[in-house]
């Protein structure tokens, strides 16, 4: 949409403003939507969880200009305040697979991740707030100390991990296609909760590809194995839902993403909690992984839910 409107000599639509950053190279553009969304070109550049190295999260808004946007992602999802309380009237999103799907499961570095391709993929339809049919692309997970490893928090509470599954929109035929589209992309957030002294219902689907993700002896593809994924056993029994418009949580950060994050955790041992925080990183100066999350943004788009709000308590009662 844009890039060919401004970088081709095509006619700029008015409703679009674009955003030159520095560089006249087309990778490197940045540019805001009619809607207000700012979105920006997938990026090869290393990045870092750290907090304190100059690769770290506030410092990626020099790798890629979303990240320091104005619907950016992760937040805390408040039940009580800005909340729309839907009450129901966004349905569940469903798959027209119901089967295992094989995939290959890699480490790049900062997230372990099931990539799935082709016909061997589930479509998503009717996500809130979209048209058409979302391929789904990829399972990946984030994780950090027991204190914080979500990405997104629930009424300011986080939990140990948080499982993304990201799908991109049909129509665009390519992941780095609907990054740079307003409606490009549909992730879907499950929350992983693992507490010390818990014996009862794991997540079976989980554990085994949590257990499997044990065996990545390496980063990069030369280290994938195959897989198979069930991917409605990995969801809470729960179809309760926040939803709201907002962006990638790592670089380069595109405005591109609909929301969907499930209110009931699943649960995993701290077992497997430990196993993600072992595989190896990519970062340049460690050899572990242990943290893999965006800091909490503040993001101004509205959150909404899919049940009612008289509803709402939180559900993790406890502290670790
Ligand atoms: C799911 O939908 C897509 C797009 O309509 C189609 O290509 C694919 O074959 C469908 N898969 C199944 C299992 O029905
Ligand atoms: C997850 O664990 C909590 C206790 O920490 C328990 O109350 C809940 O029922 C478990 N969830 C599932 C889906 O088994």
């Amino acid at each position: 949409m844009c890039p060919v409107q401004c970088g081709c000599g095509f006619v700029v639509l008015t409703a679009l403003i674009c955003l030159l950053v520095s560089g006249a190279d087309s990778q490197e553009r940045a540019y805001r939507t009619a809607g207000g969304s700012l979105l920006c070109p997938l990026v090869e550049d290393f990045y870092s969880y750290k907090r304190s190295t100059s690769y770290g999260p506030s410092r990626w808004g020099e790798i890629s200009e979303c990240c320091q946007g104005q619907r950016q992602s992760p937040r805390d999802l408040a039940s009580s305040s800005g909340s729309l309380c839907g009450g129901g009237q966004h349905h569940m999103f469903s798959y027209n697979s119901s089967r295992a799907l094989p995939g290959k499961l890699y480490n790049n570095g900062h997230d372990p991740t099931i990539s799935f391709h082709g016909s061997n993929t589930a479509y998503l339809f009717n996500a809130p707030h979209t048209n058409g049919a979302y391929i789904l692309d990829n399972i990946h997970i984030h994780f950090c100390t027991n204190a914080k490893g979500s990405e997104h928090a629930i009424d300011g509470q986080f939990y140990q991990g948080e499982i993304h599954l990201v799908h991109y929109k049909a129509s665009y035929g390519t992941l780095a296609k609907a990054v740079q589209q307003e409606d490009g992309l549909v992730v879907v957030g499950i929350m992983l909760q693992s507490r010390a002294g818990y014996a009862g219902d794991m997540n079976q689907e989980l554990v085994k590809i949590i257990q499997r993700m044990g065996n990545l002896e390496g980063t990069g593809k030369e280290y994938q194995l195959p897989v198979q994924l069930n991917v409605a056993r990995i969801f809470p029994k729960s179809t309760n839902f926040y939803t709201y418009e907002g962006s990638m949580t790592s670089p380069p950060c595109s405005e591109s993403v609909r929301w969907i994050i499930f209110r009931e955790p699943v649960n995993v041992s701290s077992a497997e909690m430990d196993i993600l925080r072992r595989l190896p990183n990519e970062d340049r100066s460690s050899t572990v992984q242990s943290c893999n999350d965006r800091p909490l943004q503040t993001g101004h788009t509205r959150v909404e839910t899919n049940f009612a709000c008289s509803s709402v308590t939180n559900m993790a009662a406890e502290e670790i």
